[in-house]
Protein backbone atom coordinates (compact mmCIF):
# COMPACT_ATOMS: atom_id res chain seq x y z
CA UNK A 1 0.00 0.00 0.00
CA UNK A 2 1.29 3.53 -1.01
CA UNK A 3 2.10 5.73 2.23
CA UNK A 4 -0.66 8.34 3.02
CA UNK A 5 -0.38 11.54 4.77
CA UNK A 6 -4.35 12.12 4.72
CA UNK A 7 -7.31 10.18 4.95
CA UNK A 8 -11.20 10.66 5.34
CA UNK A 9 -12.69 14.04 5.64
CA UNK A 10 -10.28 16.85 6.78
CA UNK A 11 -11.62 18.98 9.73
CA UNK A 12 -8.80 21.77 9.15
CA UNK A 13 -7.39 24.15 5.97
CA UNK A 14 -4.78 25.47 8.48
CA UNK A 15 -5.18 28.89 6.40
CA UNK A 16 -5.28 30.18 10.36
CA UNK A 17 -1.97 29.03 11.17
CA UNK A 18 0.46 32.00 10.08
CA UNK A 19 -1.87 33.89 12.56
CA UNK A 20 -2.15 31.74 15.07
CA UNK A 21 1.60 30.87 15.70
CA UNK A 22 2.61 34.56 16.92
CA UNK A 23 -0.09 33.96 20.10
CA UNK A 24 1.62 30.06 20.01
CA UNK A 25 5.33 31.60 20.05
CA UNK A 26 4.26 34.17 23.06
CA UNK A 27 2.83 31.51 25.15
CA UNK A 28 5.92 29.01 24.11
CA UNK A 29 8.47 32.21 25.52
CA UNK A 30 6.65 31.58 28.96
CA UNK A 31 7.02 27.77 28.89
CA UNK A 32 8.22 25.86 32.39
CA UNK A 33 10.63 23.61 30.71
CA UNK A 34 13.10 25.56 28.46
CA UNK A 35 15.34 22.64 27.84
CA UNK A 36 12.87 19.82 26.84
CA UNK A 37 15.45 17.48 24.79
CA UNK A 38 13.73 14.33 24.82
CA UNK A 39 10.45 15.70 24.58
CA UNK A 40 7.94 18.10 22.88
CA UNK A 41 9.67 21.50 21.18
CA UNK A 42 7.81 23.84 19.10
CA UNK A 43 7.65 21.74 16.32
CA UNK A 44 4.64 19.59 17.40
CA UNK A 45 3.70 21.80 20.73
CA UNK A 46 2.01 23.93 18.56
CA UNK A 47 0.18 21.05 16.71
CA UNK A 48 -1.02 19.81 20.07
CA UNK A 49 -1.84 23.33 20.96
CA UNK A 50 -3.78 23.68 17.95
CA UNK A 51 -5.58 20.53 17.80
CA UNK A 52 -6.79 20.81 21.56
CA UNK A 53 -7.72 24.35 20.75
CA UNK A 54 -9.98 23.37 17.81
CA UNK A 55 -11.47 20.19 19.44
CA UNK A 56 -11.89 22.16 22.44
CA UNK A 57 -12.55 18.68 24.72
CA UNK A 58 -14.37 18.19 27.68
CA UNK A 59 -11.25 15.94 28.98
CA UNK A 60 -8.14 15.51 27.79
CA UNK A 61 -5.82 12.37 28.40
CA UNK A 62 -2.39 12.80 27.94
CA UNK A 63 0.25 9.23 27.32
CA UNK A 64 3.56 10.09 28.02
CA UNK A 65 4.29 12.82 29.98
CA UNK A 66 8.10 13.33 30.75
CA UNK A 67 9.28 17.19 32.37
CA UNK A 68 5.30 17.76 31.43
CA UNK A 69 5.84 20.81 29.09
CA UNK A 70 2.73 18.94 27.13
CA UNK A 71 0.70 18.88 30.34
CA UNK A 72 0.98 22.40 30.36
CA UNK A 73 0.52 23.49 26.58
CA UNK A 74 -3.09 21.58 27.05
CA UNK A 75 -3.60 23.66 30.45
CA UNK A 76 -3.07 26.77 28.41
CA UNK A 77 -4.79 25.83 25.35
CA UNK A 78 -8.43 24.04 27.39
CA UNK A 79 -8.19 25.99 30.61
CA UNK A 80 -11.20 24.22 31.88
CA UNK A 81 -10.73 21.16 30.37
CA UNK A 82 -10.47 17.58 32.92
CA UNK A 83 -6.74 16.63 32.14
CA UNK A 84 -5.79 12.83 32.94
CA UNK A 85 -1.72 12.35 32.66
CA UNK A 86 0.05 8.73 32.44
CA UNK A 87 3.46 7.64 32.50
CA UNK A 88 5.33 5.19 34.64
CA UNK A 89 7.92 7.89 36.08
CA UNK A 90 6.18 10.32 36.73
CA UNK A 91 9.31 11.77 38.87
CA UNK A 92 10.68 13.26 36.15
CA UNK A 93 8.41 16.11 35.81
CA UNK A 94 9.14 19.34 36.39
CA UNK A 95 5.78 20.91 35.63
CA UNK A 96 3.13 19.28 37.74
CA UNK A 97 -0.77 20.78 37.02
CA UNK A 98 -2.61 20.85 40.48
CA UNK A 99 -5.78 20.03 38.74
CA UNK A 100 -4.36 17.63 36.64
CA UNK A 101 -5.28 13.59 37.84
CA UNK A 102 -1.88 11.62 37.23
CA UNK A 103 -1.93 7.98 36.30
CA UNK A 104 1.41 5.20 36.38
CA UNK A 105 -0.80 2.56 34.84
CA UNK A 106 -0.50 1.78 31.09
CA UNK A 107 -3.75 3.71 29.11
CA UNK A 108 -5.09 -0.14 28.16
CA UNK A 109 -5.08 -0.58 32.19
CA UNK A 110 -7.15 2.37 33.26
CA UNK A 111 -10.91 1.64 33.68
CA UNK A 112 -11.85 4.88 31.88
CA UNK A 113 -15.94 4.95 33.05
CA UNK A 114 -14.37 5.18 36.66
CA UNK A 115 -13.02 8.89 35.87
CA UNK A 116 -14.80 9.94 32.73
CA UNK A 117 -19.01 11.37 32.64
CA UNK A 118 -20.25 8.36 30.44
CA UNK A 119 -21.19 11.21 27.93
CA UNK A 120 -18.04 12.76 27.67
CA UNK A 121 -15.72 10.14 25.87
CA UNK A 122 -16.91 11.70 22.70
CA UNK A 123 -15.41 15.04 23.81
CA UNK A 124 -12.60 13.38 25.28
CA UNK A 125 -8.87 13.93 23.14
CA UNK A 126 -6.35 11.28 23.51
CA UNK A 127 -2.73 12.06 23.05
CA UNK A 128 0.22 9.52 23.01
CA UNK A 129 3.44 10.33 23.01
CA UNK A 130 4.65 7.13 24.61
CA UNK A 131 6.52 5.46 22.10
CA UNK A 132 3.84 2.18 21.89
CA UNK A 133 2.23 -0.21 19.19
CA UNK A 134 -0.06 2.71 17.38
CA UNK A 135 -2.58 -0.22 16.32
CA UNK A 136 -2.69 -1.33 19.80
CA UNK A 137 -3.50 1.91 20.77
CA UNK A 138 -6.13 2.11 17.81
CA UNK A 139 -7.72 -1.39 19.13
CA UNK A 140 -7.67 0.11 23.10
CA UNK A 141 -9.75 3.59 21.94
CA UNK A 142 -12.17 1.89 20.26
CA UNK A 143 -13.02 -0.72 22.68
CA UNK A 144 -13.26 2.34 25.17
CA UNK A 145 -15.29 4.29 22.92
CA UNK A 146 -13.14 7.03 21.85
CA UNK A 147 -13.07 9.18 18.96
CA UNK A 148 -10.28 11.57 19.01
CA UNK A 149 -6.46 10.85 19.18
CA UNK A 150 -3.25 12.36 18.42
CA UNK A 151 -0.22 10.36 17.99
CA UNK A 152 3.08 12.20 18.32
CA UNK A 153 5.78 9.87 17.64
CA UNK A 154 4.22 8.93 14.08
CA UNK A 155 7.13 7.66 12.70
CA UNK A 156 8.47 7.20 8.90
CA UNK A 157 8.62 3.71 7.26
CA UNK A 158 12.74 3.21 8.35
CA UNK A 159 13.03 5.52 11.24
CA UNK A 160 12.02 5.01 15.11
CA UNK A 161 11.24 2.85 17.91
CA UNK A 162 7.05 2.15 17.79
CA UNK A 163 4.54 0.78 15.04
CA UNK A 164 3.10 4.32 14.02
CA UNK A 165 0.09 4.44 12.06
CA UNK A 166 2.80 5.98 9.16
CA UNK A 167 4.29 2.73 9.12
CA UNK A 168 0.80 0.63 9.51
CA UNK A 169 -0.73 3.25 6.32
CA UNK A 170 2.75 2.34 4.41
CA UNK A 171 2.18 -1.76 4.92
CA UNK A 172 6.30 -2.02 5.89
CA UNK A 173 5.60 -3.64 8.90
CA UNK A 174 8.19 -2.77 12.05
CA UNK A 175 11.23 -4.22 13.11
CA UNK A 176 13.27 -2.70 15.78
CA UNK A 177 16.91 -3.64 16.68
CA UNK A 178 16.85 -5.90 14.47
CA UNK A 179 13.98 -8.08 15.33
CA UNK A 180 11.14 -8.63 12.77
CA UNK A 181 8.51 -7.80 15.17
CA UNK A 182 5.80 -7.40 12.60
CA UNK A 183 5.79 -8.52 9.36
CA UNK A 184 4.72 -6.10 6.14
CA UNK A 185 1.13 -6.54 5.67
CA UNK A 186 -1.56 -4.45 4.44
CA UNK A 187 -4.22 -5.90 7.05
CA UNK A 188 -3.54 -3.41 9.67
CA UNK A 189 -3.66 -0.51 7.14
CA UNK A 190 -7.15 -1.91 6.05
CA UNK A 191 -8.62 -2.38 9.61
CA UNK A 192 -7.48 0.72 10.99
CA UNK A 193 -9.42 2.50 7.80
CA UNK A 194 -12.24 0.57 8.20
CA UNK A 195 -12.49 2.16 11.47
CA UNK A 196 -11.45 5.83 11.14
CA UNK A 197 -13.66 9.03 9.86
CA UNK A 198 -10.12 11.22 9.62
CA UNK A 199 -6.48 10.92 9.91
CA UNK A 200 -4.63 14.54 8.93
CA UNK A 201 -0.78 14.29 9.54
CA UNK A 202 0.23 17.69 10.48
CA UNK A 203 2.09 19.47 8.54
CA UNK A 204 5.93 20.72 9.34
CA UNK A 205 6.24 24.23 10.38
CA UNK A 206 9.21 25.02 8.47
CA UNK A 207 11.11 21.90 6.32
CA UNK A 208 14.92 21.96 6.85
CA UNK A 209 16.65 19.86 4.32
CA UNK A 210 17.87 16.78 6.84
CA UNK A 211 16.04 14.77 8.74
CA UNK A 212 16.26 14.50 12.71
CA UNK A 213 18.38 11.16 11.89
CA UNK A 214 20.60 13.58 9.93
CA UNK A 215 19.67 12.32 6.38
CA UNK A 216 18.37 14.36 2.99
CA UNK A 217 14.42 15.32 3.90
CA UNK A 218 13.34 13.69 0.11
CA UNK A 219 10.27 13.09 -1.03
CA UNK A 220 11.12 8.91 -1.86
CA UNK A 221 12.17 8.63 1.77
CA UNK A 222 9.95 11.28 3.54
CA UNK A 223 6.52 12.15 1.99
CA UNK A 224 5.50 15.01 3.84
CA UNK A 225 3.12 17.96 3.24
CA UNK A 226 4.36 21.33 2.50
CA UNK A 227 5.63 23.53 5.14
CA UNK A 228 2.92 26.26 6.17
CA UNK A 229 4.69 29.05 8.17
CA UNK A 230 5.43 32.09 6.10
CA UNK A 231 9.10 33.48 5.91
CA UNK A 232 7.81 36.61 7.78
CA UNK A 233 6.86 34.20 10.64
CA UNK A 234 9.99 32.12 10.01
CA UNK A 235 12.35 35.53 10.58
CA UNK A 236 9.93 36.86 13.57
CA UNK A 237 10.47 33.70 15.42
CA UNK A 238 13.38 31.78 14.56
CA UNK A 239 13.17 29.30 16.96
CA UNK A 240 10.68 27.32 14.93
CA UNK A 241 13.04 27.28 12.38
CA UNK A 242 15.88 25.38 15.15
CA UNK A 243 13.67 22.96 16.41
CA UNK A 244 12.00 22.27 12.90
CA UNK A 245 14.42 19.25 13.22
CA UNK A 246 12.21 17.46 15.98
CA UNK A 247 9.50 16.43 13.30
CA UNK A 248 8.26 13.53 13.43
CA UNK A 249 5.14 14.03 11.42
CA UNK A 250 2.35 14.10 14.00
CA UNK A 251 -1.30 13.37 13.54
CA UNK A 252 -4.75 13.40 14.34
CA UNK A 253 -6.85 10.74 13.68
CA UNK A 254 -11.01 10.48 14.04
CA UNK A 255 -12.44 7.20 14.77
CA UNK A 256 -16.25 6.62 13.71
C1 LIG B 1 9.00 11.52 24.58
S1 LIG B 1 8.58 11.41 26.24
C2 LIG B 1 7.10 12.38 26.34
C3 LIG B 1 7.32 13.85 26.12
C4 LIG B 1 6.18 14.73 26.59
N1 LIG B 1 4.94 14.44 25.90
C5 LIG B 1 6.48 16.19 26.48
O1 LIG B 1 5.51 16.96 26.56
O2 LIG B 1 7.61 16.63 26.32
C6 LIG B 1 8.00 9.77 26.37
C7 LIG B 1 7.49 9.42 27.75
O3 LIG B 1 6.72 8.22 27.64
C8 LIG B 1 6.83 7.57 28.87
N2 LIG B 1 6.30 6.21 28.71
C9 LIG B 1 6.94 5.04 28.44
N3 LIG B 1 6.05 4.03 28.39
C10 LIG B 1 4.83 4.57 28.62
C11 LIG B 1 3.51 4.05 28.70
N4 LIG B 1 3.24 2.77 28.50
N5 LIG B 1 2.49 4.90 28.98
C12 LIG B 1 2.73 6.22 29.16
N6 LIG B 1 3.96 6.77 29.09
C13 LIG B 1 4.99 5.95 28.83
C14 LIG B 1 8.30 7.68 29.22
O4 LIG B 1 8.52 7.48 30.59
C15 LIG B 1 8.58 9.14 28.76
O5 LIG B 1 8.48 10.02 29.84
Amino acid sequence: MKEILNYGKQLWDFKDVNSMIDKFMELYESRPVVNNAGGMSSTHLFWTWYVAKKIHPENIIESGVFKGQGTWIFRQACPNANIFSIDPFLDQRKYIDKETMYFTEDFSMIEWEKYLKKDSFENTLVFFDDHQNAYMRMQQLKWQGFFHAMFEDNYPVKQGDCYSLKKIFSGCGFSHDGINEIPPNDTHASYVMKNIETYTTLPPLYKPEKTRWGDVWDESNYPTENSILAQEKLEKHPAVKAEAGGYTWICYVKLK
